[in-house]
């Protein structure tokens, strides 16, 4: 019988199957922004939701699950741009909760790979913890290994950097034992092994043996229960399926770059910057999309400051692409429709995430032109052939969130060949910096702690202005900081749009 496509919605179907057909049961993706827990702001690993299950407390469903999880990760938003890396991406994994352990877990996944997914055997690779002061080499994972036929010689022992697996600063963690796939594409150089990220090998499935909790002075306590956590990233392991390893070329990712080029007259593959613009609109759209489905809304903190950056890049990288127009929305409603049946969170949650989206989308297009007839103006009374001064950039990017890489592709846009102070710029986004740093010190010098006859007046100002901001404007206002000084007192807080000037005097009032 023919084997059907193997697209994310297929790759999703088997491996549920394949797990709940060894007695897992099977869970619905928890949101991204996590229910009760406030220790990261975004759900990034299929374990997450799942910590208190991991460190002992029964869980009411058994000792078996499986599931497809939305996870976000944007600690390195800049690394977005190449063939694999995501912020929003969905991880399928398999848990026991101190039932099955390595030997089980190996066994399955080789099973899965090779059986069901039918991947080449010979191009599976693994790599397994090879110990420290912590925990011995893992022995039994070698074994696991053995058992089901892959040869030594294909399997690695890594240190902690590579095959070491802990959600954060404490909580369960262990080794761990990744599974490489071989794309054959020519080795970087004699140490190119797996792990090595040279684009050779594609990480498709991590086995983490939870055995320890890690303590807040450092320190690993063996677990009660040994469990079994694993992650396959779902874009790639359908990019691997598919044998373009190019995680945008997916049934999921496709029609969005297909927008893109529409939108842009440009093409993927014509050149690497071009590719590397696309695949960042895309990105970025597709997790702002996901975001904005939990009712988050752009701000300048916490949630709302990630989704800001993820609108925002992508509006600079659209621009990068020629895009003039607003062009969220259509790559947003592509990516609702992509999505329709297996989250159709997104669907019940559309008018909300347009209309944030083009409010958004709006409001810096406003700054990015303020900032374009600045640097047009500024360009038009420099002397032919003279350098374009650091300060200038700087300014731009200081008071209108000129992006230093978009100032630059608008001089050679309006000034073809103009040379860019690039040093001078460097040295005051230094003194910037440092000022920033002093500010952020003085400020926290400036708290409570320092309680004068003024901060306290100012302190209770805060709740005054708190209780009025709720009156105005609503409920829905929530105090996310605020920082006192005997001088003054600033107040943030929560609310989708900016205050009228009518809002403003009522508040005071
Ligand atoms: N928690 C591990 C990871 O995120 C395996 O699921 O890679």
């Amino acid at each position: 019988m023919a084997r059907p496509k193997p697209t994310a919605d297929w790759l999703r179907q088997r491996y549920r199957r394949f797990f709940e057909a060894r007695g897992h049961h099977w869970l619905p993706s928890a949101p991204l922004v996590p229910e009760g827990d406030s220790s990261t702001l975004f759900i990034s690993a299929g374990m997450h939701p799942l910590v208190p299950y991991l460190l002992g407390e029964p869980h009411p469903l058994g000792k078996r699950l499986a599931d497809c999880q939305k996870c976000l990760r944007t600690e390195d938003i800049e690394g977005v741009g190449n063939e694999q890396k995501h912020t929003f991406f969905e991880m399928l994994g398999n848990w026991s909760l101190g039932d099955y352990f390595k030997k089980e877990s190996i066994a399955w996944s080789w099973e899965f790979l090779t059986q069901e997914l039918q991947l080449e055997p010979e191009r599976l690779y693994a790599t397994i913890f090879a110990g420290n002061e912590d925990a011995p080499y893992d022995q039994e994972a070698e074994e696991a290994w053995l058992a089901v036929g892959l040869p030594k010689e294909r399997i690695f022992a890594l240190g902690k950097e590579e095959n070491w697996w802990e959600a954060g600063e404490t909580g369960p963690g262990g080794p761990d034992s990744e599974i490489w796939y071989d794309t054959g594409r020519p080795a970087c150089g004699p140490d190119c092994r797996p792990s090595c990220k040279c684009g050779k090998w594609v990480e498709i499935w991590n086995n983490v043996f939870m055995q320890y909790n890690r303590l807040a002075d450092g320190s690993y306590q063996p677990l009660k229960q040994k469990n079994v956590d694993t992650g396959m990233g779902l874009e790639r392991t359908v990019a691997v399926l598919q044998g373009h390893y190019d995680n945008y070329r997916i049934d999921l990712l496709w029609p969005l770059v297909e927008e893109v080029m529409a939108l842009s007259g440009r093409e993927y593959g014509e050149n690497d910057e071009v590719t590397r613009q696309i695949r960042v609109v895309v990105d970025h759209l597709r997790a702002a999309t996901f975001v904005l489905a939990e009712k988050i809304t752009p701000s300048n903190v916490q949630h709302g400051y990630v989704l800001r950056r993820l609108i925002r890049r992508a509006v600079r990288f659209g621009r990068l692409l020629g895009i003039k127009s607003l062009f969220g929305e259509k790559v947003i409603q592509k990516t609702i429709e992509l999505y329709r049946e297996i989250y159709p969170e997104l669907t019940q949650e559309r008018a909300f995430i347009l209309d944030e989206l083009v409010k958004e989308e709006e409001r810096f297009n406003q700054v990015l032109d303020r900032g374009l007839r600045l640097l047009e103006k500024e360009l038009s009374q420099l002397a032919r052939g003279a350098t374009v001064p650091g300060q200038l950039i700087f300014d731009l990017y200081q008071s209108y969130g000129f992006p230093p890489e978009m100032t630059r592709e608008e001089v050679a846009r309006l000034r073809p060949g103009s040379k860019i102070d690039w040093v001078g710029f460097e040295k005051l986004m230094k003194v910037h910096q440092e000022k920033s740093r002093q500010a952020a010190k003085g400020l926290f010098r400036g708290g409570l702690a320092e309680q004068t006859p003024e901060t306290i007046r100012l302190h209770t100002a805060t709740h005054l202005l708190h209780q009025a901001l709720r009156q105005v404007l609503g409920d829905q206002v929530h105090q996310v900081g605020s920082a006192i000084t005997p001088e003054k007192l600033r107040f943030d807080f929560t609310h989708p749009q900016k205050l009228t000037p009518e809002e403003l005097r009522q508040v005071e009032e």
